[in-house]
């Protein structure tokens, strides 16, 4: 970053005036009444509703913070993004999508369906959220396999706080029926790797990679990775292969805003991915990665002051991808 302001040569040159933009856009939001917070577990429940935080990180490092941008909250399904592009990783993109596809399900989150091939339809839904975990170090034993993904999502998030909520996790746990049933008809259906030999810990591992904790600041620098084509802003570490990076940005676009994908590429066109936690991260690839918080939801899951923002960010500059 240093290196980078002293030769003139930023991707955002006129920082201070940038950031009063932005700035303007989360005051606009603050007001915003509407959503309710997550209550089906009391760990989230318990969020104010007038917590807001935005935060942003370019792909050069250059970072700036508004509203609630410290405050520890879990990833839930934003985990879902990050937990696939280390599969994918690690495996290759073609092993992943043996087992998971592409397309929009085009359902509830949570629906317990398969496309046409017997594989979930995404990476993003529960389903194939959960086999996509089911296959990320799958010989190892549970505490090496937490452990490694603690380390990936520091090294994702370039050192900025990455922790896990054990409240949340055993909440998640207690309360898992439909997660436990949409396993079940997987099982059925052969969609788990070999190597799955046990639902219930193929469900931990899932619940305990939902359960992880960020702040704002911290997932600004996690989509700024995504933005940066793998390689992390801060530390210039590469964490994501450049291809499972430019495919989870593709899987964001068409299927990380649930029912609400659609119309949020229509309108916003760009790759986004949200969590029943409030948070919504976007990415401008090779410009900007964009951290929203705020706890209350509207009817499709999303966190209404989120969706909020990135219409008014792309009123004010021409980010639409289109
Ligand atoms: O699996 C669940 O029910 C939740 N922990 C998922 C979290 C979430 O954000 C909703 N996801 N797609």
């Amino acid at each position: 970053l240093i290196s980078r302001t002293l030769q003139n040569d930023l991707v955002v040159p006129s920082w201070t005036q940038f950031c009063n933009r932005i700035k303007d856009i989360y005051v606009k939001c603050k007001p915003i009444s509407d959503g309710k917070v997550a209550d089906y577990i009391p760990q989230l429940s318990r969020f104010d509703p007038n917590l807001w935080g935005v935060s942003i990180c370019t792909i050069d490092g250059q970072r700036a913070s508004w509203g609630d941008s410290k405050i520890p909250f879990c990833v839930q399904s934003v985990s879902k993004a990050f937990n696939y592009s280390l599969a994918a990783s690690d495996l290759g993109a073609d092993m992943v999508h043996h087992f998971v596809g592409q397309e929009p399900s085009g359902r509830l989150f949570n629906d317990i369906c398969l496309d046409t091939n017997n594989k979930p339809h995404n990476p993003m839904v529960n389903s194939g959220a959960i086999i996509v975990s089911s296959l990320i170090k799958n010989t190892w034993n549970m505490a090496d396999r937490f452990d490694h993904m603690l380390t990936e999502y520091r090294k994702i998030a370039g050192g900025e706080f990455v922790g896990f909520n054990n409240a949340v996790f055993l909440s998640e746990r207690a309360t898992a029926d439909r997660n436990f049933a949409l396993s079940y008809y997987m099982k059925e259906n052969k969609c788990f790797p070999e190597e799955t030999k046990n639902l219930s810990e193929a469900l931990d591992f899932y619940f305990q990679l939902c359960s992880m904790e960020v702040t704002c600041e911290t997932a600004a620098v996690m989509a700024a990775t995504l933005a940066n084509g793998g390689v992390c802003p801060i530390t210039e570490e590469r964490c994501i292969a450049s291809r499972p990076c430019r495919d989870v940005l593709s899987l964001m676009n068409s299927c990380g805003m649930y029912d609400y994908s659609g119309q949020f590429a229509f309108h916003v066109g760009l790759p986004a991915k949200s969590g029943v936690s409030g948070l919504l991260i976007v990415v401008i690839p090779n410009l900007v990665g964009i951290a929203l918080w705020s706890p209350p939801l509207d009817k499709m899951g999303n966190s209404c002051r989120g969706v909020a923002f990135c219409k008014e960010l792309i009123n004010n500059f021409n980010f639409h991808t289109y």
